[in-house]
């Protein structure tokens, strides 16, 4: 059965006995298995198969066929084994988890569904846990936009470490590397007693789906005290194909998470590089914003066809061509316009307002033609899904306001995979907006701007950019990254 809610996909047997396998070779030799999201079971099988020492098999499993049929099966295999496989909510199952006293080398494996909570959400569901793990510090648009997301297997494997952490455990779990990232960044709010972590990025073909993902083995000693300078983890390797080592170049080898210097802990991509540029990271920024935010490229994003004097003809991209003033347009760059600055022609945008503080349309009323075109598109405004725009007047943009106005700009796009700034001067004399890809320093003059750049494209910022930002992350250079660069 596939349940849309439940992130119900099966490990493959022959996949868990390799799991299985590579931890018998670490050292692990357990004589208690926990499995919290068990499934068909796979992960117990290969284990009571690969493993000499299990006496204890412990599971939860939210569906009451898996549970059932698991029963039987191994009933029928082991019949002198006591499994307590518990059919429940693992949310709910804190007390039923926990191993008998005797229990002394507890391996804690599986794979807790990918799905996320928004995800959830939509589908109404109540497969979610009753306490969330803290924000993640995104702020403003990335906050509402949803880059504060996070995966229900964050929430299990917070859960079993606070669960166990009391016990001395090996977990061994399948995960995304974003949650990976997510759990070692929380770790130091939680203080777990973590002695070794590691994170071994596994094919896309064993689930045949195009997620990065690995197998996160943490091992924990309650003798030990939670030291946040524990809570890093270098990124290996189970079984990549050559094609998939090349394009998890930039993350292999690289050791990840919490570094102490100076006195002061930071949560960085690459420890040894942040060695080496750490006295680029400061509080003391500039005053990064982010593009306009729109959701509406169809209608307000238009090419210019002809100008004749104050009017110009232009075409929306559902290919209406449409009279406008064009002192009601500015010129527009997309992230991928601002990566290849120089390169591309740009579009020009229709913003319905120039600051939040503005009623949408107001500026509009001294440019008819605009204003008209604008509101017969108002069920196209009325669509649009974006959490951020409810709540607010109809016509609402985001990320305007007096800085989109001023003439340069040193900008990024964000969703790039090298850091490369760009100065960006005005168009036709008129200052050119960006898409909310993109995140940019305001400047009056060229001069100012210009020696900004150089420091921005300097060895030591993008050295140190390469330290923080995390190579998979699809906005990779956005706010909270952008906030650290120390200003000149
Ligand atoms: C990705 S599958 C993996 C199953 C098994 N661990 C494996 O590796 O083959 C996730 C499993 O979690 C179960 N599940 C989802 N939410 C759960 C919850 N809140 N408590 C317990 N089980 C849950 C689903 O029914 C599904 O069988």
């Amino acid at each position: 059965m596939v349940s849309d809610n439940l992130g119900d996909f099966q490990t493959p047997i022959e996949y868990t006995a390799k799991i299985v396998g590579f931890l018998r070779e670490s050292g692990v030799s357990p004589d208690t298995i926990i499995e919290p999201t068990f499934g068909t079971g796979n992960f117990i099988k290969s284990s009571l198969e690969g493993f000499e020492n299990v006496k204890n098999v412990i599971g939860v499993e939210v569906q009451e066929s898996y549970v059932r049929s698991l029963r039987e099966e191994l009933r029928t295999l082991y019949p002198n084994l006591r499994p307590r496989l518990i059919h429940g909510n693992i949310f709910d199952s804190q007390d039923k988890l926990l191993p008998p006293k005797s229990a002394r080398d507890i391996l804690i494996i599986g794979n807790p569904p990918w799905v996320t909570i928004t995800h959830l959400s939509k589908l109404n569901s109540d497969n979610v846990p009753s306490k969330r793990p803290e924000s993640s510090g995104e702020k403003g648009l990335d906050l509402l936009t949803g880059s504060s997301n996070f995966d229900i297997a964050e929430s299990i494997l917070t859960y079993l470490l606070e669960t166990f952490k009391n016990h001395h455990v090996t977990i061994a779990m399948l995960c995304k590397t974003t949650v990976n990232q997510k759990l070692l960044k929380q770790a130091k709010r939680y203080r777990w007693s973590i002695t070794n972590w590691e994170f071994l990025l596994i094919s896309r073909r064993v689930f045949g789906v195009n997620v990065d993902a690995g197998l996160i083995v943490i091992r924990t000693d309650p003798s030990v005290h939670g030291d946040p300078s524990n809570y890093h983890c270098r990124i290996g390797e189970l079984d990549l194909t050559s094609k998939e080592r090349l394009h998890y170049a930039p993350i292999l080898d690289r050791d990840t998470g919490w570094i102490q210097l100076n006195g002061r802990f930071q949560f960085v991509f690459d420890r040894e590089l942040y060695r080496q540029y750490h006295h680029i990271d400061s509080k003391k920024s500039y005053d990064w914003r982010q593009g306009i935010k729109h959701d509406l490229s169809k209608v307000v994003v238009l090419d210019k066809l002809h100008s004749n004097g104050e009017m110009g003809l232009y075409q929306n991209q559902n290919g209406e061509q449409i009279c406008l003033e064009n002192n009601a347009l500015l010129p527009f760059l997309k992230g991928s316009h601002v990566y290849n600055y120089g390169r591309r022609p740009h579009l020009y945008i229709l913003a319905t307002q120039r600051s939040l503080s503005e009623n949408p349309l107001e500026y509009l009323r001294d440019y008819p033609m605009a204003l008209a075109y604008v509101t017969q598109h108002r069920h196209m405004f009325e669509k649009r899904k974006s959490r951020v725009y409810k709540g607010r007047p109809l016509y609402s943009m985001f990320g305007v306001g007096e800085y989109s106005f001023a003439p340069y700009k040193v900008a990024i796009a964000s969703m790039y995979g090298s850091p490369s700034f760009k100065l960006i001067s005005p168009i036709e004399n008129k200052p050119v907006l960006m898409d909310d890809t993109c995140y940019f320093i305001s400047f009056d003059t060229y001069e100012d701007a210009e020696q900004v750049l150089k420091y921005l494209n300097s060895e030591e910022v993008m050295g140190f950019l390469d330290s923080i930002a995390y190579p998979l992350d699809k906005r990779k250079y956005k706010m909270k990254v952008l906030k650290r660069i120390k200003r000149m």
